[in-house]
């Protein structure tokens, strides 16, 4: 694969072809999941659940993700990298520069940080140092203590009008991408209309310019009630792994996932 860059990214959202993403801690998956076509691999804190047990991803610390930052970027062959900013690794804007340092030296080529508005200054900062910033807005499991629980967010008129508003201060701000983890379909179209940066979702239905999905939901690896948003890859796949690598590409790009039944109202 050609190597992937924002400006792939960008061009993307402008013909309308769809962006894939996966979550991936390893240099082994790295590598099968760009040979497949994945564009972009995110380094997600979900591995403090998945790799490391816990129930949340707040013990993950800055360390744990320049570890698998660099395992991924070792095996990477062209996707554009993206690693998450661990709970409070952001909290001042300088604190957000010296880590998001640490992960770009580890081989991310941008970050992602949770949050909306209040992160404009942070967003503006990193990127005046050269570092791209993805804002992960709707559910952001970080403050899964504020929200009593993992909900949908932005349903009604009020709270969409915050978040489309929100969106677009971070988009003034500087931030190169915007993820939205479940909003309803409407909202997520609205702010995927609105913004000129590409708008990753995840059970935020099909109309944003791209979807993500957690490594092991998208194998069937699940150790509770998979998610709504969830479609296992692998076994509809005659090819294994890389086969369900190649499936998720395809369904993604063809529209054929997420499908309605997938995303909130
Ligand atoms: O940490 C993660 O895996 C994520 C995805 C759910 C988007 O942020």
């Amino acid at each position: 694969m050609k190597p992937v860059s924002l400006a792939t990214l960008r061009d993307m959202k402008a013909r309308g072809e769809k962006i894939s993403m996966l979550t991936c801690y390893d240099a082994t998956f790295a590598h099968a999941m760009s040979g497949a076509g994945v564009e972009t691999l995110l380094i997600g804190d979900s591995l403090g659940m998945v790799l490391q047990g816990h129930t949340s991803t707040l013990p993950v610390t800055i360390a744990d993700m320049a570890y698998h930052t660099a395992c991924v970027a070792r095996g990477n062959q062209g996707a554009l990298i993206v690693a998450d900013m661990p709970f409070m690794s952001y909290s001042t804007p300088k604190d957000a520069l010296d880590n998001a340092a640490t992960l770009m030296r580890a081989g991310a080529h941008m970050v992602k940080l949770e949050g909306g508005a209040w992160l404009c200054d942070t967003v503006t900062q990193l990127m005046h140092g050269g570092i791209p910033a993805c804002v992960h807005m709707g559910l952001t499991p970080q403050s899964v203590n504020v929200f009593g629980g993992y909900k949908v967010q932005g349903r009604g008129d009020d709270a969409g009008d915050r978040m489309l508003a929100e969106a677009l201060a971070v988009e003034a701000a500087g931030a190169a991408v915007v993820l939205l983890e479940c909003v309803p379909r409407s909202l997520a179209a609205r702010i995927t209309a609105a913004l000129g940066i590409p708008v990753i979702g995840i059970g935020a239905g099909a109309d944003c310019d791209g979807q993500v999905l957690v490594l092991h939901d998208m194998l069937g690896l699940h150790t509770g009630k998979p998610a709504r948003f969830v479609r296992s890859f692998l076994t509809e796949s005659n090819d294994g792994i890389r086969g369900a690598f190649h499936a998720y590409v395809t369904a993604v790009k063809q529209g054929h996932y997420p499908a309605p039944e997938h995303g909130f109202d």
